[in-house]
């Protein structure tokens, strides 16, 4: 797939209401929504103190000189030392609430996201492996590590900060209109042109934020075409086209910050003027109030300071809702891969709850009238597929490019959509049972080993269930006299490729699994190495049922059976000899 293009989901992500996902994410993460009460509580204080503070400023401003400045005259009564103690009581109080709000949505949101971010993983973990091939690289990277990380630093703090602000601005909305009805009617316009404005701004700013992430993902996925790829384009001289490539994807993503940049300083500049508009006005009605006589010189000095904090607390709004925005895009991209569909639920087989045999079944191996696709929108690659292996056989599957042996293993693993048909071992279907149970009937040697970065011993012996002269014991056998303790770089990378599959070959003769699949190079390993291998599966695997895509000759000699592919169908099944006779070698490279 073309990483330009967005995905279904990320289409379907733009009729999605950025409110209803911040909504879902208060509902699977509720203790962020239980932390939103005590900051209510926490921004209430210093929007209450800060008004008290402004009256009690005017006040001290109309006693003329402290020494007249008695506490009765600032408190109604109450004996208490000069203002200037009080209000910086107040400060102190305003300072530590603000603390305390932040303490509270900051510290206990982001340990509460964490739970959410789990889920995501597991949601990619438990996707069939076929989602890989459609997706990029770059965009799950961006998703797993950008987005993920994104809605943890960000969710609970801009969430907690948006209640914050609207509780401010009913708190002074609500003192202005107690110090002057008047100023508090002027606010109401601006009112409805704040929210005028957001109603157009935000649709804008959730594309473009969209379309910035989806650029994002590009960039990584460039990069890791630069990392893979880069060795290929040196040897052809392209290492300039793969940067142009990378340099054009970055452009992209500059351009859509560029755009972002544009959108909020256009929102910003409207509000501005509106809060401009809205002060001027307070300002003629405070003019208007104290030249009748109808407001005092104190409430004048609440009103003038209330609608300074109103436009700030408006100003901020825009802001935040802008972040709130950003925030949401990266939970509805969370969520998408929360949501992933398992593997078993898109097979189509949902196998009903019950326990696990504690006897792994074995027996024949009968594929009957399988049909099978590896999407359920893509082309059928068997139809109504039937065949037999007997226990403890030895099977050689072969065939041309694209006959579909790999896909058989595919199908072994349940990697694919059946459509309909059965796969059984022994009288039991593997359709039926509980994915990871099918799946340890099946040990494999990859025609591409992958070894994880540790020592050999854990890479031979994954689960660390066996002695270390067991796992000597295995690699000798497969004579490969590795040091336990020695380590494997990422991938395996310092081994070469037939070691690799040797490596996996000691691992399939430690597990006690009844089928084992070999995936033959053509060039991994030498003869030599090719008759170690065969003199494994004939004595150390002696008892186990193996099937190889295999491409030499001398491996499909040793075979108990040969099976051809051709279209996904079965176009010859016999002994060594019989197919021998038919085939040419050309036809096995
Ligand atoms: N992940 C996939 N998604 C969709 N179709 C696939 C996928 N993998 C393989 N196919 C299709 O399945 C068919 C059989 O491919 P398969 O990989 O099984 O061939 P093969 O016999 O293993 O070939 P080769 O010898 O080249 O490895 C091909 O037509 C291929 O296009
Ligand atoms: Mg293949």
């Amino acid at each position: 797939m073309n990483a330009d293009q967005f995905t279904t989901e990320e289409r379907a992500g733009e009729v999605q209401g950025s409110l209803r996902v911040l909504w879902r994410y208060l509902w699977e993460v509720p203790y962020v929504g239980v932390l939103l009460i005590p900051n209510v509580v926490f921004a209430l204080v210093p929007a209450v103190l800060y008004q008290l503070f402004m009256w009690l400023s005017g006040k001290l401003a109309e006693c003329g000189s402290l020494a007249e400045c008695s506490p009765v005259q600032i408190v109604g009564g109450i004996q208490l030392e000069p203002a200037i103690p009080l209000l910086s009581l107040l400060a102190v109080v305003v300072i530590i609430a603000r603390f305390t709000e932040w303490c509270v949505i900051e510290c206990g949101g982001q340990i509460a996201t964490r739970g959410l971010l789990e889920k995501m993983v597991r949601g990619v973990g438990g996707v069939r492996t076929t989602f890989f091939d459609e997706y990029p690289s770059g965009k799950i990277i961006n998703r797993l590590v950008k987005d993920a990380d994104q809605l943890r630093a960000t969710a609970p703090i801009r969430l907690g900060d948006s209640t914050a602000s609207v509780v401010e601005l009913a708190v002074t909305a609500a003192v202005m209109g107690i110090a002057s009805p008047w100023a508090a009617a002027v606010a109401f316009p601006m009112l409805l042109f704040f929210f005028y404005v957001q109603r157009n701004i935000a649709p804008m700013l959730q594309r473009v934020l969209m379309l910035r992430s989806a650029r994002f993902g590009e960039v990584i996925h460039r990069e890791t075409d630069v990392i893979e790829g880069v060795r290929a384009f040196v040897l052809y001289g392209q290492l300039s086209a793969l940067m142009g490539r990378l340099s054009d994807s970055l452009y992209r993503f500059m351009q859509m910050h560029f755009l972002r940049g544009t959108i909020e300083a256009w929102g910003r500049f409207l509000s501005d003027v509106g809060i401009a508009l809205y002060g001027t006005g307070v300002l003629v009605v405070v003019c208007l109030g104290l030249h009748y006589g109808t407001l005092s010189p104190v409430m004048g000095v609440v009103v003038v300071s209330a609608s300074f904090r109103l436009g700030s607390v408006f100003s901020w709004l825009t802001w935040s809702f802008g972040l709130i925005f950003e925030t949401a895009g990266h939970a509805r991209r969370v969520f998408e891969y929360v949501d992933l569909p398992r593997e078993e639920t898109e097979e189509g087989f949902v196998p009903p709850p019950r326990e696990e045999s504690p006897q792994v079944p074995d027996g024949d191996l009968r594929i009957e009238a399988y049909s099978m696709s590896y999407r359920p929108q893509t082309p059928v690659i068997f139809e109504r597929l039937s065949l037999s292996i007997e226990r403890n056989t030895k099977v050689g599957l072969i065939g041309r490019t694209g006959a579909g042996k790999s896909s058989l293993v595919q199908a072994l693993f349940r990697m694919v959509y059946v459509r309909s048909g059965d796969i059984k071992v022994g009288s039991e279907s593997i359709l039926a049972m509980p994915i990871e149970q099918a799946r340890s009937l099946f040990a494999v040697v990859p025609q591409d080993p992958y070894l994880f970065e540790g020592t050999v011993r854990s890479n031979v012996d994954r689960m660390g269930e066996f002695a270390d002269e067991q796992v000597s014991e295995a690699l000798n056998a497969v004579q490969l006299p590795l040091d336990l303790s020695a380590n494997l770089l990422e991938g395996g990378s310092n081994l070469s490729l037939g070691q690799r599959q040797l490596v996996c070959l000691a691992r399939v003769m430690l597990s006690r699994r009844p089928f084992v699949i070999m995936d033959e190079p053509t060039s991994g390993v030498d003869a030599i190495t090719d008759a170690i291998i065969q003199g494994v599966l004939r004595d150390a695997l002696r008892d186990r049922t193996i099937i190889t895509i295999a491409h030499r000759l001398e491996t499909l000699a040793r075979m108990d059976r040969i099976i051809e592919l051709e279209h996904g169908v079965i176009v010859r099944d016999g002994t060594p000899s019989e197919i021998m006779r038919v085939i040419t070698p050309e036809e096995l490279a």
